[in-house]
């Protein structure tokens, strides 16, 4: 179908993934959704289609380099065109360093990071198409605080998010003159489910909201194509031990 702009959210199916693919429906975006559990996913796909918006949703393990290569091929078969890519889809497994285990490391290794390099390849002559039409395609890759401040007992997620903020700001030395923007973002605690392990210490209210996450990203979709801003740092108010 024709649609005037179109993007890919990963981890598309809750939280933050599942906010931004709604702004970005509403503001005109036709929008793959993606994530591995499909039940979940397609409930977050009734729900937007519900409020009138056009989405898809393929059901990928980012994880797997099969899945992200179809993931994007049903993308370009339906939308046919890519101006926002949201590399947003990840893991946290906490562990003291004593008692790494080398699987868990992986998954964290090949969610979080792996992934984001793979989805840049295959989107590569989508968006560069959209960079060449308009000067302003974006890709926000979804880091962490942690990928600031290494965390103890999160050495590993920490060491990921560390990743994608380097290679984000690889990919703009790299694509930025071709009107393809990266951006990454990191965040401190935010209210979604992956953050429900410390709501017995932060509460949900007291957190970074989705909503301040929608806002940061509708503003990168407003900037002059002269514009790029590498990473955004959300910090919650009062510093303290806990990111
Ligand atoms: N919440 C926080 O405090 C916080 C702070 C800083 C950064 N972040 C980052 O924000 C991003 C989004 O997390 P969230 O807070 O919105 O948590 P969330 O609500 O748990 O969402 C995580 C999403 O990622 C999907 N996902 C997980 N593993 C996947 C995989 N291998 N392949 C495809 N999809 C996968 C999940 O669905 P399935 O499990 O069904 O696949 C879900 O849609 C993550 O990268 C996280 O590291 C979160």
């Amino acid at each position: 179908m024709d649609s005037a702009r179109a993007a890919i959210v990963t981890g598309a199916s809750s939280g933050i993934g599942l906010a931004v693919a709604r702004m970005l429906g509403e503001r005109g975006h036709a929008v793959t959704l993606v994530a591995r559990r499909p039940e979940k996913l397609e409930a977050a796909h009734e729900q937007l289609r519900g409020e009138g918006l056009e989405v898809q949703h393929v059901a990928a393990n980012v994880g797997h380099e099969a899945d992200v290569i179809h993931a994007v091929a049903a993308h370009r078969d339906r939308y046919g065109r890519l101006d926002v890519l949201m590399n947003n889809a990840g893991v946290g497994i906490g562990a003291p360093i004593g008692e790494l285990d080398a699987k868990r490391m992986d998954i964290q290794l090949a969610t979080n990071l792996r992934s984001i390099p793979l989805f840049y390849r295959e989107s590569l002559a989508m968006l560069t198409a959209a960079g060449a039409e308009h000067r302003n395609a974006l890709v926000v890759n979804t880091a962490s605080i942690a990928g600031k401040s290494g965390q103890a007992w999160l050495s590993i997620y920490s060491a990921t998010k560390f990743g994608v903020v380097g290679f984000t700001q690889a990919m703009n030395k790299e694509l930025s003159g071709l009107g393809i923007k990266s951006t990454a973002l990191c965040p401190g605690f935010v209210d979604t489910a992956m953050a429900d392990f410390v709501k017995r210490q932060i509460a949900a209210e007291e957190m970074i909201q989705t909503s301040d996450i929608v806002a940061a990203v509708a503003m990168l979709l407003s900037l002059s194509p002269g514009c790029v801003i590498p990473e955004i740092v959300f910090e919650r108010p009062g510093g303290g031990s806990l990111v």
